[in-house]
Parts: C-alpha cells; sequence; structure tokens
C-alpha cells in the first residue's frame, strides 16, 4: 500500500513508498540511491525536451539559428537561473555539465610559471585533472590541501585550505558540495578566506544547485558552475558557469566558435561566446523552465522545501545505516546536504577488489544503486542521495544488504 499523505515537512518522514516517485521513469526493481551521479530527469521534464526537440526537427534552422528564435529562448532560461542563483543575466553562460564550465575557466586562466592552484583532496577528479592540465602548461602547479574525513567540523575545511596558500597561489578550486564525501563546505567563509589573501576562487558547485540554496550576490565568487541535470532535475547536460563581470573578457569557452567575432550572438562577448559552441542539442537547457516548475509544485514550500525534505531524508537515513554498521557520524549535520558518505569497515591488502567485489553484490544480488568509494586518504565509504522519490525503506535494505555483506557491526 502507497502511502497517500501529503509529505510532512521537516523532520517526520515517510517509512512507505515515496508517492513522488512517480513522477520519475527510474526502474521500480531497483533501490535507486544515487541521484547524486548523473541524476534523475522527472517525466514532465522529458516531456518538454521531447516537445522542444520536435520543433528543432519541424523546422532546424529557424529553431536553431541563433539570431532567429533560440538566442531569445536562451536568454528566457537565463533570466530564471540567474534569479534562482541570485545574479545578474548577464553573468550566466551556459555550458554542457559542471567539468565543461571548471575547464572553460581554468583554461582560459591567466597562469604564469611558479603560480600554484590550491584543489583538496576530495575534490572531484575530472576536475583536478584540469587544474593539472591547464596549471602544467604554464609552469604553474597543483597543490592539495589534505581535508579530514571523517570530519569534525566545517573549521577543518578552512584549516586545510588556509594552511595551503602562500604567496604563489593564484586560484583556489574549491567544491560547494564534495561528490565522494558529499560535504557542504563552508564557502563564504572559504570565499572570503581567499580573498582576504588575493586567490581568486572557481567554485565547483555541481551538486549546489538544487540542493541548496545557492546566492551569488553573497558568495562572491569569481567563478561559479552548477550541473541542471543533478539536483534540479534537468535532462542531461545542461549546466550554468557565473563570471564575476571583470574577468569576463578573459573567459573563453572550450571551443572557440562565431561567437569570437559575431557581437549579435550575445549582450557582451563572454555571452556571445558561450551562446553558440557549434551546432548543438539546446533541448536539455530550453527544458529548465519546465524543471524548475516541477520542483517548485512537487512539494509544500516550494523548492526550499524540497530542499529541506531530501536534507531530512539525508540525515535520517545516514542515522539508519550509522545505526546498522555500528559507526559515530563521520561528519556534523551542518555539513550535510542531500548527500552523505558513510565510512564502511573495509581495510588493509586488496581494498580494491574487495569494493570491487561489494559493488557487484549491491547491485546485482540485492539490486541496489549505490556508489562506493576509496578516498584519498584510503578511508571506504558508501554514499547516499536523498531525493524526493527514495524513501527511508530504500537505505533500510541497504543497510541490511551491507550487513549481510560483513560491513556491520562485529561481534
Ligand atoms: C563535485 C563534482 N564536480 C564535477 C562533477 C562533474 O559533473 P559533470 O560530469 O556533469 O560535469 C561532479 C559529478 O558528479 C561532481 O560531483
Amino acid at each position: 500500500m502507497r502511502n497517500s499523505d501529503p509529505i510532512r515537512l521537516p523532520g517526520r518522514l515517510p517509512l512507505v513508498p515515496s508517492d513522488l516517485a512517480q513522477h520519475w521513469v527510474l526502474n521500480p526493481e531497483i533501490d535507486f540511491l544515487n541521484h547524486g551521479s548523473f541524476g534523475a530527469t522527472p517525466r514532465v521534464v522529458l516531456e518538454a525536451q521531447r516537445e522542444f526537440l520536435q520543433q528543432l526537427e519541424r523546422d532546424p534552422i529557424s529553431f536553431l539559428a541563433p539570431e532567429r528564435s533560440l538566442l531569445p529562448r536562451l536568454d528566457q532560461v537565463r533570466a530564471l537561473l540567474a534569479d534562482l542563483v541570485h545574479a545578474p543575466d548577464q553573468d550566466i553562460a551556459f555550458v554542457r555539465n559542471a567539468t565543461e564550465g571548471v575547464n572553460a575557466v581554468l583554461r582560459s586562466f591567466p597562469f604564469r610559471s611558479g603560480d600554484q592552484v590550491l584543489v583538496t583532496d576530495h575534490g572531484y577528479n575530472a576536475c583536478n585533472n584540469a587544474a593539472r592540465f591547464a596549471a602544467e602548461r604554464f609552469g604553474a602547479s597543483v597543490v592539495h590541501a589534505e581535508v579530514p574525513f571523517p570530519i569534525e567540523s566545517p573549521d577543518a575545511v578552512l584549516q586545510a585550505v588556509e594552511e595551503k596558500i602562500n604567496g604563489r597561489t593564484r586560484l583556489l578550486l574549491i567544491d560547494h558540495v564534495t561528490s565522494p564525501t558529499g560535504l557542504v563546505f563552508p564557502l563564504a567563509e572559504l570565499i572570503a578566506l581567499a580573498h582576504q589573501r588575493g586567490v581568486r576562487v572557481l567554485v565547483d558547485g555541481a551538486h549546489a544547485a538544487g540542493m541548496l540554496q545557492v546566492d551569488l550576490s553573497q558568495l562572491d565568487p569569481d567563478y561559479y558552475t552548477a550541473n541542471h541535470h543533478k539536483w534540479l532535475c534537468g535532462p542531461k547536460s545542461s549546466a550554468f558557469l557565473y563570471v564575476r563581470r571583470e574577468f569576463q573578457p578573459e573567459i573563453r569557452p572550450t571551443s572557440i566558435s562565431h561567437g569570437a567575432n559575431r557581437d549579435s550572438y550575445g549582450v557582451s562577448r563572454f555571452l556571445a561566446e558561450f551562446n553558440w559552441l557549434g551546432t548543438y542539442d539546446p533541448s536539455p537547457l530550453l527544458a529548465m523552465p519546465r524543471a524548475l516548475e516541477f520542483l517548485r509544485t512537487l512539494v509544500p514550500g516550494g523548492i526550499e522545501g524540497l530542499m529541506r525534505h531530501n536534507r531530512q531524508l539525508a540525515l535520517s537515513a545516514r542515522d539508519h545505516l550509522l545505526t546498522a554498521l555500528g559507526q559515530p557520524a563521520p561528519s556534523p549535520p551542518e555539513m550535510i546536504g542531500s548527500l552523505a558518505s558513510v565510512p564502511l569497515p573495509i581495510h588493509g591488502q586488496n581494498i580494491d577488489s574487495k569494493l570491487e567485489t561489494l559493488r557487484g553484490r549491491l547491485a546485482g544480488e540485492f539490486r541496489i544503486e549505490v556508489p562506493i568509494f576509496r578516498l584519498a586518504n584510503g578511508v571506504a565509504c558508501v554514499r547516499i542521495s536523498a531525493q524526493a522519490y527514495n524513501d527511508l525503506g530504500q537505505y533500510d535494505r541497504l543497510a541490511e544488504a551491507l550487513v549481510r555483506c560483513g560491513c556491520g557491526k562485529k561481534g
């Protein structure tokens, strides 16, 4: 039987399958606890995307030629997203994903020989690779701040970063929400710290939009990129890149195209270039108004209500897992959004093959989709995601499966 009560916010969560799951096309035979990796797009958003694709294919030139109908349509989407993250429209460009946003900034950044880019060991591998690639071409280097996990407080992040800032640090590449550890970093304080030391800040906010309230006017980063396809539930390959106005002339997209010398493609060269990288499918971006409308009406309280709901679900699910596994909380609740990583008692030699076996059993035997990582510091973790379609029973099944795979309390 499904619960037909409206969802209660916050704190009291249903133990029965979420009624909200009907809005997604996810396979009901799989406990999908990995919204974090690629997101999951609701039915109505997929329908909106399909409709745009059909319009495009009915009349490709008038739909895609930028000056005809594409640019005004992109500007409408831009206005909605700029409003969501409290930034001026002209400072928001579109990219295909956060990796592309991070690459555009890093590969345009005016590095000089001897400069340092500071990243953390909780940073996303693809983005840390991009930092290395961009820096090394100019004789610059990448320095890693070691953030502990388990972690006692957000201050530990500030301390780890501060220790590695020196006179050669030019850029801090920092996550808003980390990928392997699912931690919400103290971003406002990190940005203030870097700015006090004369360091620019590029924020990888891949997970943040839709999980947290992102207020760029308050945070004041130099560059900020976020995916629409994760917690804003947009179709895949849709993301934004914010660049502080004074730095926009420096930042070029990863492909140089018509916008480099065609003013009519945008109100600035920054927007003109990012508005057109060559022929592409704009339907994921154009479906974003439908995604925002969907999220605003899904639960009482709109998007903020949904964020509270997902956070509460993540915290409750983490408690269930920690109890079953006999583990203490690895991070304070204030560092949790809608992702949570829990250490697993898997150590020693052959750790990677033990993790591979566990992944295989969870997916094959228990039909649970959840990521298992080994962190840079060697700690093995399972990371849960909490989205409206999930319910606590799914995390209880994960806990039971982990116990049966030997990850439970000893004795
Ligand atoms: C922190 C972080 N940055 C960047 C990415 C990359 O996202 P995408 O593959 O959409 O570029 C991810 C993906 O999970 C992520 O977690």
